[in-house]
């Protein structure tokens, strides 16, 4: 058994980074206030240039503006890396291997964090295996300074890619720290390195995705804007492990009920079920169970199933219409708009409708097409989300304590919105109808978007693979080819730093 002690640095090394420089206006920057620090989000829009028919049928493209990402740090001095934020995942990794990426050229035109000329960086000499829904990693475990929100964390550890399949870029993990058997897995991940940094009170950050042309979509760590969202917060437990399907532990809420409400204003709900759901921000699409999917695709009007795809697809006018979506958590409606969950999918006035069916044995998501209508808090503390409409009516953050009422009770958004129709029960959930109508001759769906990384499986750690130093490019202290990175830091800080937060990888 071997096994290598990890800490969050415990020392308050507080640094505050200058406003990203990869930012432009101003409505976009990072930044850190009392108790919270607030990152933008950047939805990456794929160059259509890039997309090879081919490829896409088969593979997962992030090609529709649909991959919601935030540009971190990482490094001495630091190098700006767009990672996509994934609440389905844990680890932050970096430098996927774009030759074995679905798209090469798309992977490419991201930066790639050269760990050679960082003054802080160190080995760690241990790799991981992740393996996600779509796509593989392995990485090698490595630690360095990241910036995220403004705040810097001086010494997190994280995966630098050895190699990895089907994915475009790097992944930052903020899924719930691992409960049950893989416990020993957490070695301090971003949010618990926030917290011990003392950037942030608790584990707890909100996520505000907002629709794929909005360049106002933020993560706050520590904080929620008042100014986003209507109404009160919905406090939703997060289930335990035993009470999901495949005994994960993610950011599962029950869902109790889905909608549809048409542009006439009328609206038809299902009966009141419980249904485990996660909320995963690097999921495309929703997925859910056969007899919902075909529900929610049979209440789009003109919607057709096409067998090809498996998804439903309808003339995109459709979407320009007032009709939404509805999804019940308690005795909160979220409602999402047919212009966020039904989009283009080949710019042939052909659109997709945001829902994807779970395969046997799957689990149920609810991904971008839904997380972009709703403002959610994750507090990993508490196990509890809470959940709202999301709106835009100004800038009003308030700063997330700690304790069992660090969401305060009773949060109630600044924006005005209407409630939601009274809807009849009308949509059947029970029974798995066959779709009334089919693609035959038709349009067919030529591009479909890919469904983003999906969720990630356990880890392995290997002491496979390692760093190699490119034989020309010095090291931060002039080594080269390979030489350990005996850095500013120093072999041995980590473990010297970890007073408070110890964890072990045994393997
Ligand atoms: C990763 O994916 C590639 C390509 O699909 C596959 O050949 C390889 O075996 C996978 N590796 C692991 C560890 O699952």
């Amino acid at each position: 058994m071997r096994s290598f002690a990890l800490s969050a640095a415990v020392v308050p090394l507080l640094s505050l980074s200058p406003a990203l420089a990869a930012s432009t206006s101003t409505k976009n920057l990072a930044t850190r206030g009392n108790g919270y620090l607030r990152h933008p989000i950047r939805t990456v829009p794929g160059s259509p240039k890039l997309r090879r028919r081919q490829e896409v049928e088969a593979t997962a493209p992030h090609n529709r503006g649909a991959t919601y990402t935030i540009d971190i740090e990482l490094g001495t001095p630091p190098q700006t890396v767009t990672v996509i934020l994934d609440t389905g995942s844990n680890d932050l990794w970096v430098n996927p291997v774009c030759q074995t990426a679905n798209i090469p050229e798309y992977c490419a035109q991201f930066a790639q964090f050269d760990w050679t000329v960082s003054s802080t960086f160190q080995d760690l000499e241990q790799a991981h295996i992740i393996t996600y829904g779509k796509g593989n990693v392995t990485y090698q475990w490595v630690a360095d300074a990241v910036t995220i929100g403004g705040g810097t964390i001086p010494q997190q550890v994280f995966g630098v890619g050895l190699e990895s399949y089907d994915i475009p870029m790097g992944i930052l993990g903020l899924s719930p720290s691992i409960q049950g058997p893989n416990a020993g897995d957490n070695y301090g991940f971003l949010l618990d390195s926030l917290v011990a940094e003392r950037l942030i009170e608790s584990r707890a950050f909100s996520l505000d995705l907002r629709e794929i042309e909005s360049s106002e979509g933020a993560v706050i760590f520590g904080g929620i804007d008042k100014g986003k969202f209507i109404g009160e917060l919905e406090r939703l437990p997060m289930l335990d492990p035993s009470e999901t399907p495949v005994g994960a532990d993610r950011y599962y809420i029950y869902l109790n009920g889905v909608g549809v409400t048409l542009p006439d204003g009328s609206a038809l709900a299902s009966e009141p079920f419980e249904l485990p759901v996660f909320l995963d921000s690097g999921g495309t699409y929703s997925r859910l169970p056969t007899v919902i999917f075909l529900a929610i695709g049979e209440a789009v009007p003109g919607a057709q199933y096409d067998p090809d795809s498996n998804l439903f697809v309808v003339d995109c006018d459709i979407a320009k219409e007032a009709g939404s979506m509805d999804f019940a958590f308690n005795n909160k409606v979220i409602s999402v708009p047919w212009k966020d969950f039904i989009w283009d999918a080949d710019n042939n006035g052909l659109c997709i409708v945001g829902v994807a069916e779970m395969e046997q044995g799957g689990e149920p998501v609810f991904g971008d097409t839904f997380l972009r209508a709703a403002y959610v808090v994750y507090d990993q503390d508490n196990r509890e989300l809470h959940i709202a409409q999301a709106a835009n009516c100004g800038t009003n953050i308030v700063s997330i304590g700690s304790g069992t009422d660090a969401v305060p009770s009773g949060l109630t958004g600044d924006c005005e919105g209407s409630s939601a129709p009274t809807a009849t029960v009308a949509l059947d959930v029970t029974n798995t109808q066959a779709p009334t109508n089919v693609v035959t001759n038709g349009p067919k769906l030529t591009n479909a978007p890919g469904f983003g990384p999906g969720p990630a499986g356990k880890g392995i750690t290997t002491t496979l693979g390692g760093l190699t130093r490119p034989t020309d490019a010095p090291g931060p202290n002039g080594q080269k080819n390979g030489a350990p990175a005996a850095s500013a830091v120093g072999n041995g800080a980590l473990v010297a730093l970890g007073v408070l937060q110890l964890a072990a990888f045994v393997l």
